[in-house]
């Protein structure tokens, strides 16, 4: 397929820029307001170069790392994304069935549309991400709901207290639910591989999509003039219900949004098990700091916390210079997505195959025989212009 031809996650971007309705492309690919965190992700990355370590035997190398107990071959992993399903047919298990064979970390999305005990069927061990509203009422039986379908991995985002400001959705006619707007139809219209092979076949084969898996209950259409009530409350949501949780979830326990080292202490202290640090690739608060430039500060004040790290990492380079700083995993959004948009399952295990393989050819030019190994010794600051 096309996918396959991909040399890189821009290659794929190019693609899924290509079958996507402008208004779903848009909605991936896009930030919030001047996307000047969107930007600022990717600059983060740029501030860095390598310093190599030659003439070290690099023969053999090791990619794999644990994290909370379960051995991965890279560290490497799928951020949480809200309805994949318009990107690519049965989108949320393509994602965790791609994860799965490349024995990586897939997180399942509260605003994914496929129940979640059913995409956990596909990968046993994926995570699950929850937006949880401000009312243990409501996530009490959420918790037993994700633990009775055998999920061992619970990640709470924290850095959607309310909808951001996406301008560039507004202009496209997107909206969720979606609207079935003229710009959205014509976009359709125009995009009619799209139309067949993955609106068509979500809406004939598993009938109008969910958003299933926000609460106990199920939640509404996706495809509706009304706005389900999922959000109620969220914003009301506080450390309070982070420490009540903690206390209620036997499992493995991650706060999906810190980018303070005072909240990654705080995190700790509550008995937290792991953060993701994330400004949410840029899609909430415009200005955010770039997670990889929030990950030292965080690394020096918590060490023990798992940190995970989100935003702009496109190269097998990125996860080394992650990695180097001090988190224990890189993930990615869009990258998978793109894939997904551009072959389906395959894209998205394309996508995560380009990044293992230069993380592997990465880890050889930089004198790194093993991903534990990396630390600041492997990088320095970018020479920049005095402006
Ligand atoms: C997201 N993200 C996200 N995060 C989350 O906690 N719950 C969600 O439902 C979603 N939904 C979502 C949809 C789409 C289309 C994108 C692109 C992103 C944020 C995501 O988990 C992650 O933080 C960023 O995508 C990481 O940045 P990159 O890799 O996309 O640059």
């Amino acid at each position: 397929s096309a996918a396959n031809q991909a040399l890189s996650i821009a290659d794929l971007a190019v693609i899924a820029r290509r079958r996507l309705p402008p208004g779903v492309y848009g909605y991936v690919s896009g930030g919030s307001e001047d996307q000047s965190s969107l930007r600022a992700n990717r600059d983060a990355f740029d501030g860095w170069r390598f310093q190599t370590h030659p003439l070290v035997d690099v023969s053999r190398r090791e990619l794999g790392v644990t994290l909370f107990g379960t051995r991965y071959a890279a560290p490497l992993g799928i951020s949480p994304m809200g309805v994949t399903a318009i990107c690519g047919f049965d989108g949320d298990v393509a994602m965790a069935r791609a994860a799965r064979e490349a024995n990586l970390p897939f997180v399942l999305s509260a605003a994914s549309t496929t129940p979640l005990e059913r995409v956990a069927e596909a990968y046993p061990g994926m995570w699950y991400q929850a937006y949880v509203p401000a009312r243990t009422e409501v996530i009490g039986p959420l918790l037993d709901r994700v633990a009775g379908a055998g999920i061992g991995v619970l990640v709470v985002t924290a850095d959607v207290p309310i909808a951001s400001a996406r301008e560039n959705e507004l202009r496209n006619g997107f909206s969720l639910p979606l609207r079935l707007s003229t710009k959205l139809v014509w976009g359709g219209l125009t995009h009619p591989r799209w139309m067949a092979e993955t609106f068509a076949r979500t809406l004939l084969r598993q009938g109008v999509p969910h958003f299933e898996n926000f609460t106990a209950q199920r939640g509404g259409p996706i495809i509706a003039a009304a706005r389900g009530d999922h959000r109620a409350g969220r914003a009301a949501l506080s450390w309070k219900e982070i420490a009540w949780i903690r206390e209620r979830w036997a499992g493995k326990l991650v706060v999906k949004g810190v980018l303070r080292a005072a909240d990654a202490q705080l995190a700790q202290s509550i008995g937290v098990d792991g953060i993701f640090i994330s400004n949410h690739g840029g899609r909430q608060l415009d200005g955010a700091v770039a997670s990889l430039d929030a990950l030292p500060a965080i690394a020096a004040a918590a060490p023990g916390l798992t940190l995970l790290l989100d935003g702009g990492v496109r190269r097998g380079t990125d996860i080394i210079k992650a990695v180097s700083l001090g988190a224990h995993a890189a993930f990615v959004g869009r990258p998978a997505m793109y894939g997904l948009a551009a072959g389906g399952q395959a894209g998205v295990a394309h996508a995560l195959a380009l990044l293992r393989r230069e993380l592997d050819v990465d880890l050889a030019l930089l004198g790194c025989p093993d991903v534990a190994r990396l630390g600041p010794a492997y990088l320095c600051r970018a020479h920049r212009p005095v402006p």
